[in-house]
């Protein structure tokens, strides 16, 4: 059966230090990751033939630096914009801007950053990735936190409200396979 790959990027600069947004490169966890990648899709999914998909950002290139398959880089996969909160930290947002990290806390899907987006806006934007996905088979996506919950919960079919708090690890692969009712799956964790 047809299945979809998915993972977030191996941690970055940017996780290290708990700012959001920007273009950062892996740390050396983050490095580590991306080598030990095509070991675990080898060893768990065997050799057959695999698409990758990332983003336009320097992050999930880097992680899929290893693996040798057709690579392809959307746009729309980017990150969730924060706008004029890209690349500060949680604490840094609320000093600056409280009425918003206040409202972002009480509806985080509409919540649409001052200059960026919202979850609903990544979930719109999302739309034709999901479309091409459909009519696709073995595709492994390295992606980003928000874009991963937006999937994840398109193919679970949960809540707008959960969207927002899907937990996504980093360094763990997750295999999804689209069922009548539903889906099934399987995480692959890398304990680094
Ligand atoms: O911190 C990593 C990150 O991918 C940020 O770039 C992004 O803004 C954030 O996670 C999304 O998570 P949340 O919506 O919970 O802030």
């Amino acid at each position: 059966p047809r299945s979809i790959f998915f993972s977030r990027h191996g941690e970055s600069q940017f996780n290290v230090e708990g700012k959001i947004g920007g273009d950062s490169l892996l740390s050396p966890r983050g490095m580590e990751y991306a080598k030990a990648l095509p070991d675990l899709i080898k060893n768990n999914f065997g050799d057959q033939p695999l698409t990758v998909w990332t983003s336009t950002l320097r992050r999930t290139i880097q992680t899929a630096d290893h693996l040798n398959y057709t690579k392809l880089t959307w746009k729309s996969l980017d990150e969730l914009d924060a706008g004029v909160c890209d690349g500060m930290t949680y604490e840094e947002i609320e000093e600056a801007y409280p009425d918003d990290f206040a409202n972002r806390d009480e509806d985080k899907f509409n919540y649409r950053y001052r200059g960026g987006e919202s979850y609903r806006d990544v979930v719109v934007r999302l739309e034709p990735v999901i479309m091409e996905l459909e009519r696709q088979e073995n595709i492994l996506i390295i992606g980003h936190q928000a874009i991963l919950r937006c999937l994840y919960a398109y193919y679970h079919h949960l809540p707008q409200d959960d969207l927002p708090y899907i937990k996504i690890p980093l360094h763990t692969v997750i295999k999804l396979t689209p069922k009548a009712y539903g889906c099934d799956e399987e995480r692959y964790a890398v304990p680094i």
